[in-house]
């Protein structure tokens, strides 16, 4: 099958779909960042830095060199902040992302693919009570696309994390799409993601190094994204934190969160009430991973480091495989790893769309 994708990000849902065997031939991506992690990792790929708001369904065609409702897929990770239940700033009906949307339905009524898929985090479903949701539908619905959402958790896929993700799914072909199912059997850990990773210090900012000493022990997932012909990894850079902060990290054991703070060293924050639950939350070696988002700002702590993740830590806590790498200021770099879709949850649905469009 051949794909298009549009916020092609750092290429998580790419990578995934392309084990499953779904071609990617072009990839709109207007941050420069991103669309150079995105080409870095997929040279193949025609990559177009630009606002999708800015593509046509003809720019779309003439580059593949096909014929409207001769391409299998059109797939778009849309920006997500509009919709996420930990964002309570900017979570409206009126966030003008949340709008992207009806980019995809122009290109959909342009290009006519057999079949889309949209990405986004599980909060849709609940924006204004479901009703947001449920608009969409129709919209997609109202333009002959039989279209279902369903809602995944990336640790039933093998990742270790647990990360919700909602699939919108439709097509205009007889065939009908059944999610995959995953199970709790499947599920790894963030010790059998990152323990064989280096020891690394706040502020480390080495980008590569020798992997640590290698654990035998040490599940099969860690083994399964180190490329056997690596003897070094990228990414072991980690966002420096004051003095204050490091002090709060201490305070706060496996599986706790800022309410582990003393308050005397919380007193820059107006209310520490109104922080999430992911805030300042040290991550537990025998179990998932919470949401990695944006791990700098979320202050994720290392299970028994007192610091931030490194970058590397948090690719492979997304099932990342170590060859994938991120270019661009370390901000950015973090921005783009939280962003993305674990590969492994979309090979998942990338091997259903196989399976569905063959059947
Ligand atoms: C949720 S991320 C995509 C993650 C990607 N699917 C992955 O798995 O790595 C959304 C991406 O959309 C990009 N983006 C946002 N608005 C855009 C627009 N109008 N045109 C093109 N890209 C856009 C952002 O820069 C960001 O990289």
């Amino acid at each position: 099958m051949v794909a298009v994708e549009l916020c092609g990000g750092a290429g998580g849902l790419a990578r995934g779909l392309e084990a499953a065997g779904i071609d990617i031939a072009i990839a709109v991506e207007q941050n420069k960042y991103a669309a150079s992690t995105y080409k870095f990792n997929f040279p193949n790929v025609d990559v177009i830095e630009d606002d999708i708001r800015k593509v046509s369904g003809g720019l779309i065609l003439r580059k593949l060199g096909v014929r409207r409702e001769e391409l299998d897929v059109l797939v778009a990770g849309l920006p997500c902040q509009g919709f996420s239940e930990s964002n309570r700033r900017t979570r409206t009906v009126g966030n003008p992302k949340n709008l992207l949307y009806r980019e995809v339905l122009r290109i959909l009524a342009e290009v006519s693919p057999r079949w889309f898929v949209i990405e986004n985090v599980a909060g849709i479903k609940t924006l204004k009570s479901g009703r947001f949701l449920e608009r969409m539908l129709d919209e997609f619905r109202a333009t002959g696309y039989r279209t279902e959402c369903g809602v995944l958790n990336s640790a039933d896929f093998g990742v270790p994390q647990c990360r919700r993700r909602a699939f919108l799914v439709g097509t205009r072909t007889a065939s009908e799409f059944t999610f995959p199912n995953g199970t709790s059997e499947m599920r790894t850990t963030v010790r059998d993601a990152i323990a064989d990773l280096p020891h690394l210090e706040n502020g480390a900012n080495a980008d590569r190094l020798p992997y640590g000493t290698f654990r035998t022990d040490v599940g099969q997932y860690a083994k399964s994204l180190r490329p056997g012909d690596l003897d070094t990894v990228t990414g072991n850079e980690v966002s420096r934190n004051s003095a204050r902060v490091i002090e709060r990290y201490r305070y706060i054991g496996m599986g706790q969160n800022w309410s582990a703070i003393p308050a005397r060293l919380m007193e820059n924050y107006a209310n520490p009430n109104l922080c999430h639950t992911g805030v300042y939350y040290r991550l537990r070696w025998d179990e998932q991973a919470k949401v990695i988002g944006n791990f700098r700002k979320n202050m994720l702590i290392h299970p028994a480091q007192d610091r931030g993740l490194s970058i590397r830590e948090a690719a492979r806590l997304q099932s990342f495989d170590d060859r994938h790498e991120f270019m661009g200021p370390l901000n950015d770099r973090q921005q783009q790893v939280g962003d993305a879709v674990p590969p492994r949850l979309a090979t998942a649905v990338g091997n259903a769309l196989k399976e569905c469009h063959a059947g």
